[in-house]
């Protein structure tokens, strides 16, 4: 499987506003302390609580056309 990952032209990448004074922005999850049995990850970089989402991929979605969601991990 080939994945794609095109950032947005005149944005300076697809990530906006998370984390920027990072050089990278990386996050490690332990499966087994997650809280909660399903824990959805923000893949749109909208997320007010990133790196969990939020739903803003839904207003993100609504205004450019895309089709972004979460990355659902289980516990
Ligand atoms: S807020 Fe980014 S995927 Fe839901």
């Amino acid at each position: 499987m080939v994945v794609a990952v095109r950032a947005e032209a005149g944005v300076g990448g697809i990530n906006p506003s998370i984390r920027k004074e990072e050089e990278k922005v990386v996050d490690t999850v332990l499966a087994g302390e997650l809280s909660k049995p399903l824990t959805p990850y923000c893949r749109c970089w909208r997320s007010g609580t990133f790196p969990l989402c939020d739903g803003s991929h839904v207003k993100h979605n609504k205004a450019t056309g895309d089709n972004v969601g979460p990355l659902l991990v289980k516990k």
